[in-house]
């Protein structure tokens, strides 16, 4: 089972996409087994994206993601969410992600690319399991599992 960590920026959240992005990956035939909306705080953001701290543009991107209410969610897959998710996500700057990409539909400043995605299966238990506390996980079995896995 490969999972990701998914969640829709604060201006998603502001801009009314949620449901959208949502949808994507719903249609995708991933499995939703975490959401919430939650204000996060900024040692959260900052440990979440750690691997980021001596870029010039981490404080600003720091500010951005403590800006509002994000949507976290947690998605499970039998193989290769993580990459899967990631390309309906599209590339970090928006002018670079392709059509029908989330951030090449929606989006076009970096700074305000409307959705993150685990970039390894590795960081997709880390931010699951940072975003997410015990009992905020659902483990459910989709009446289509047969008709989406082989
Ligand atoms: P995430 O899914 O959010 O992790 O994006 P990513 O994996 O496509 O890109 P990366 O992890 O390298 O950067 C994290 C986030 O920092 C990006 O999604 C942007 O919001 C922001 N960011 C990255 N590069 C720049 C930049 O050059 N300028 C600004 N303002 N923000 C940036
Ligand atoms: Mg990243």
């Amino acid at each position: 089972v490969d999972q990701t960590y998914i969640m829709v920026k604060p201006d998603g959240v502001q801009r009314g996409v949620v449901g959208d992005i949502i949808s994507r990956f719903e249609k995708k035939g991933f499995k939703l087994t975490g959401l919430k909306l939650y204000q996060c705080s900024k040692d959260l953001a900052e440990e979440h994206y750690k691997d980021l701290k001596l870029k010039s543009f981490f404080p600003k991107l720091i500010d951005y993601i403590t800006s509002g209410p994000v949507v976290c969610m947690a998605w499970e897959g039998c193989f290769g969410v993580v990459a899967s998710a990631r390309k309906l996500i599209g590339a970090t700057d928006p002018l670079q992600a392709g059509p029908d990409t989330i951030r090449g539909d929606l989006a076009v400043p970096t700074g305000r690319n409307i959705v993150h995605g685990s970039d390894s299966p590795e960081n997709g238990k880390r931010e699951i399991a940072l975003w997410f506390k015990e009992g905020e996980l659902c483990e459910w079995t989709p009446v289509l599992t047969p008709w989406l896995r082989e």
